[in-house]
């Protein structure tokens, strides 16, 4: 695990720096944050969040320090959306926010609008963003090297039935750092451990190489979206890594692209699964004797049921009979299913450590002695055991030399939106 952060602040400081960031891995986006909040941002704001398999449209008002509202509609984006052509994706996203501001009668209230656009972006100011690759299984074209705020200024202006001012783009990660800054003054990271995983944190301006007014900014610090989704890219990880994780990722949409985040995150941990499970069948040794098609299906062992084995009370196996019931695997073998909990356990605690390393590199980055961590995603929110595993792990490495406190981040990425905007509105 030292080594690992070791490794991993080699590549923060490349991406930190001018002259290195082409070859980093960990690319460092400036996100034009500088502000953290004060707790004393108020009004209403317009919130689109895609980044995963759901897109969300919010309403967010900012009522008072402990009442934030949040109203919201979720849509989910079909295969053919995250694939298909890049227009027709805006277009749908337009779709949803008009709808959704006809229902609210918002459709001419020209209401501040903060994009929470979840995939890696060069930022040339708060409100343009580049998109430099696609991850998490999205694919859709025209996309890449384009500003997707003007991509979505132009879906919305096709329909010509709404007036809304895009005023920012953000990261999960950001909106995940703001949303916990709002409440704790101390909060200086924003990690994701979802779908995918990523992680922000705040560096000095001075240290920003990438940002054109790094020297002489009034502002002392920046919010830096680490993309660490793509640390290993070059190699440093194979060290770690095992031939699980060369099967999941050469059978990816991205080979050889985010092989951190194909270690840690919910897209992936389910996935891992299912690759030990079925080797071992193969070997006949687990299941012995029962032929299930559906475990040879990519897929089809979902991270949310490494969620329900492992919340099983220590000993007792009625979710993980149940789940391996659900795909074929009719078995009350203890043993079996001992194995199967242990399994899904070394996925998830290998996850837990990678992003303990990251924390702790960030901490040490930053040389901060008390701080909070923001965090969000489906896998820290409903692991049983996530949050325990990640500070078990830091603690190994921290030694006790750090206060931190590891805090779930209620919807950053629309309240989080909201934030910034409402920063942004300020200035
Ligand atoms: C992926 C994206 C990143 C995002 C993370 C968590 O790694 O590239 O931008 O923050 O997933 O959603």
């Amino acid at each position: 695990m030292e080594e690992i952060v070791l490794r991993m602040t080699r590549e923060i400081s490349m991406g930190l720096a001018k002259e290195t960031h082409p070859r980093a891995t960990i690319k460092c986006f400036t996100t034009y944050v500088q502000d953290l909040p004060s707790g004393r941002e108020r009004g209403r704001y317009l919130a689109l969040d895609l980044g995963g398999t759901n897109f969300r449209v919010l309403l967010v008002t900012l009522e008072s320090e402990s009442s934030v509202n949040i109203d919201g509609k979720t849509y989910s984006i079909s295969k053919e959306l995250m694939e298909g052509s890049g227009v027709k994706l805006f277009d749908f996203i337009a779709q949803c926010l008009s709808d959704f501001c006809k229902e609210h009668k918002l459709e001419n209230a020209n209401l501040p609008l903060g994009f929470t656009f979840s995939f890696p972006c060069k930022q040339q100011s708060i409100d343009n963003g580049t998109l430099v690759a696609w991850t998490k299984g999205f694919k859709a074209d025209g996309v890449v090297n384009k500003n997707v705020v003007e991509l979505l200024r132009e879906a919305i202006t096709r329909r010509g039935d709404l007036k809304v001012q895009i005023v920012a783009i953000l990261n999960d990660t950001t909106g995940t750092l703001m949303s916990c800054a709002f409440h704790r003054q101390n909060c200086k990271i924003g990690m994701i451990v979802g779908t995918g995983s990523n992680a922000c944190y705040v560096e000095k301006t001075s240290n920003v190489e990438m940002f054109p007014g790094y020297q002489n900014s009034s502002k002392p610090h920046m919010i830096i979206n680490c993309e660490w989704g793509a640390f290993g890219d070059n190699g440093v990880l194979d060290f770690v890594r095992t031939r699980y994780d060369v099967e999941v990722d050469s059978h990816s949409i991205n080979p050889k692209k985010q092989i951190f985040e194909k270690c840690i995150s919910g897209m992936y941990m389910g996935e891992l699964v299912r690759h030990i499970l079925v080797e071992l069948m193969d070997k006949d040794m687990i299941f012995k004797g029962v032929k299930s098609q559906t475990l040879q299906e990519r897929g089809r062992f979902e991270t949310r049921f490494i969620t329900e084995i492992e919340s099983d009370d220590p000993g007792k196996y009625r979710n993980a009979a149940m789940v391996m019931d659900n795909l074929g695997i009719r078995t009350s073998n203890e043993k079996d299913l001992m194995c199967l909990r242990y399994i899904c356990e070394t996925i998830s605690t290998r996850s837990a450590k990678l992003a303990a390393c990251g924390l702790v590199c960030l901490i040490r980055k930053m040389n901060v002695k008390d701080l909070s961590v923001g965090i969000d995603g489906s896998v820290y929110r409903f692991h049983p055991h996530y949050h325990r595993l990640l500070m078990q792990n830091m603690n190994l490495l921290l030694n006790g030399t750090v206060r931190y406190e590891l805090v779930l981040s209620e919807d950053g990425s629309g309240r989080g939106a909201a934030l910034i905007a409402a920063v942004c509105a300020k200035d």
